[in-house]
């Protein structure tokens, strides 16, 4: 009993210490009003408690969504909901060409020297550059195509939608367990919204030297004991607890996973280069680009 209580103190310690870290790094209330500061205590504190008590609920089984490409949006589904995370699929290598020049206005490999120069003098390991979903109309083709509506729409269970999509550039270096925590290198789940799931598109081949995504499979339905709280954790206590599937994959990979499990980026010692693109229930914005949309 003592040890539950003082769990849920640290639950609301955490939700609150957050709340202010995050207001005074993004300007939360100026994004959203002032009623956002409530909305994020409740995700944080009581969300996070029904999510991991009653996250038993199936979406229904005779739901029918075609296939984009080669993404199958019924195993989507089905593997997001069972595993927290998909396999991979591979989008068509000319669309990423064309994401690639759209992004970076066909100047793609001497902005990443840029980037990589600007990482080294500033003695960081990843930066991270939020993408104007505008900027790239064949990655808006892909996001608001509707087989993605529909199945955005299925697994988040509403038809509001927060969109939000940025671009990893991560280097190696040698960087300290701090760094590692600020890089999202230690796994951890992320509850910015009552339910979200995430999609990643590989810019460049990832194989183990370049960290790929790792995901601690089935971590999204139960944690059990400290595991609840919110705060990144040593990877012994992740890797014995569940087991971890690495995203390892060609430069035209993409997968999905459910952002309530506990994921990471292994730390780098060659480059990666990723996007991600987060979809949330409800109107919450993190960042000024973060796009609001009705389904
Ligand atoms: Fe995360």
């Amino acid at each position: 009993m003592l040890t539950k209580i003082k769990l849920l103190l640290k639950i609301i310690f955490d939700a609150v210490r957050k709340i202010i870290k995050l207001e005074k790094l993004l300007n939360l209330t100026k994004l959203n009003g002032k009623l956002s500061i409530f909305k994020l205590f409740f995700l944080n504190t009581i969300c996070i408690l029904l999510k991991n008590n009653f996250n038993k609920k199936k979406i229904n089984n005779n739901i029918s969504i075609s296939n984009y490409g080669e993404i199958n949006f019924i195993e989507v589904t089905k593997n997001l909901e069972e595993d927290g995370c998909s396999k991979i699929y591979n989008l068509e290598s000319q669309k990423i060409n064309n994401i690639k020049n759209e992004i970076f206005e066909n100047e793609f490999e001497s902005s990443l020297v840029e980037a990589k120069k600007a990482m080294i003098k500033e003695k960081k390991t990843r930066s991270s550059f939020p993408i104007k979903i505008e900027k790239s109309p064949t990655l808006k083709k892909i996001i608001f195509s509707n087989q993605f509506i529909e199945f955005s729409k299925i697994f988040l269970k509403t038809d509001k939608i927060t969109l939000s999509a940025s671009l990893s550039y991560s280097i190696y270096g040698n960087t300290s367990n701090r760094e590692k925590i600020r890089e999202a290198q230690f796994f951890h789940y992320d509850i910015d919204y009552k339910n979200q799931f995430k999609f990643f598109i590989y810019l460049n081949d990832v194989g183990l030297e370049n960290g790929p995504h790792q995901y601690a499979t089935k971590s999204h339905k139960k944690k059990n004991g400290m595991l609840i709280l919110n705060r990144p954790f040593p990877d012994k206590m992740i890797t014995d607890s569940y087991n971890i599937k690495s995203y390892e994959g060609k430069s035209n990979s993409c997968f999905f996973i459910d952002g309530f499990g506990y994921h990471r980026g292994l730390p780098p010692i060659n480059e990666r280069l990723v996007i991600g693109i987060d979809f949330g229930s409800d109107f919450i914005k993190y960042y000024e680009n973060d796009y609001f949309y009705k389904v």
